[in-house]
């Protein structure tokens, strides 16, 4: 195909796979790239217990440079990990492989839109902890699918999150997003490959992907809780995105058919100590200083906080 050819969203795997030797130089000279990723990669793990170990999964991992930032987000919070890698280019992932990696990190070929098919061959029957998805949902058209996919991946109270460009419906980081692509990225592609098919695809795509809004619905209607966007700071403020959203820890007993854990609940808590029972019992325990508060909301009177000191 020549570079004056438009590119499809079913020819973006192939494009990278074309591109996939000088990705790492192209991101490269974008110098917030890696800085945005671990920022997403922290976002994910600090909603995971990290004394535990952690199964991840980042789809459209591409040539590698998520999974490190998952690897360095983990290592900082010291957990241990397991990731898998999961991308349609072929090309992209040969780059990724040629890596070295530690224990516990494997890759995989395949379209995200095939998650559900092929979990068993990418060795994900177990649900994940994480997943994480940078730059992904943009080349996807089925992202409804993707996204009810992905949530039937994670476990109860699992965490996805998504970084993507997003500048429907502001008119100022649309028009920065075309500054930038048309004065600065496109023209680089050009000098450093001559090739611009991709970069103006990035362009194209971007400018077509979901206001974030639309996203934030599409993750509500996949059934996650939670949500939360937030954007960066510099240039790209506005137009680069972290969404974050949970699976609901309570669907277990829901989709488990089982209610005992939850009967217990509230029995113990009708069987619990008044509030005077245990805060006698703090003093009885050489503790001065009780104090108890409860919140507001329905929880009023029934979730209580109490504090009590050694005495000094
Ligand atoms: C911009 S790269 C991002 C790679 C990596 N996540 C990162 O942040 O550096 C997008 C990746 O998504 C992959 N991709 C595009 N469409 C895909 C799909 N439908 N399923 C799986 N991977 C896809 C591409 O092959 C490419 O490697």
């Amino acid at each position: 195909m020549t570079d004056f050819a438009r590119l499809d969203v079913d020819d973006v795997p192939a494009a990278f796979t074309e591109a996939a030797s000088r990705y790492d130089r192209m991101v490269s000279l974008n110098p917030g790239y890696h800085r945005h990723l671990r920022s997403a990669a922290d976002a994910l793990l600090e909603t995971l217990d990290p004394h535990r170990p952690l199964r991840l999964v980042d789809l459209g991992c591409g040539s590698g440079a998520s999974t490190r930032a998952l690897l360095a987000a983990a290592a900082e919070e010291g957990a241990e990990v397991r990731v898998t890698g999961v991308d349609a280019s072929p090309g992209m992932l040969e780059q990724a492989e040629a890596k070295t990696w530690p224990a516990g990190v494997d890759f995989h070929q395949g379209l995200a839109q095939d998650l559900a098919a092929h979990r068993s061959d990418w060795g994900l029957e177990a649900p994940a902890d994480g997943v994480l998805a940078a730059y992904l949902f943009r080349n996807v058209a089925e992202r409804d699918a993707v996204l009810a996919d992905v949530h039937d991946l994670l476990s109860d109270g699992g965490t996805l999150v998504v970084q993507e460009y997003s500048v429907a419906g502001s008119p100022r980081a649309g028009a920065v997003w075309s500054l930038v692509s048309w004065a600065v990225v496109i023209p680089l592609s050009w000098i450093t490959s001559r090739q611009t098919r991709l970069y103006r695809y990035l362009w194209r795509s971007v400018r077509a992907f979901d206001p974030v809004q639309t996203f934030t619905d599409r993750l509500h209607a996949a059934g996650f809780v939670d949500v939360e966007v937030r954007t960066v700071s510099g240039w790209q403020h506005g137009i680069l995105h972290t969404f974050r959203a949970r699976k609901p820890a309570w669907l277990s007993w829901i989709t488990s058919r089982q209610t005992r854990l939850y009967r217990y609940l509230w029995r113990s808590v009708r069987a619990f100590d008044p509030v005077q029972t245990f805060i006698d019992r703090l003093h009885a325990a050489g503790f001065v200083d009780v104090e108890v508060r409860t919140v507001s909301g329905w929880q009023h009177g029934i979730l209580h906080t109490f504090r009590a000191r050694k005495p000094a």
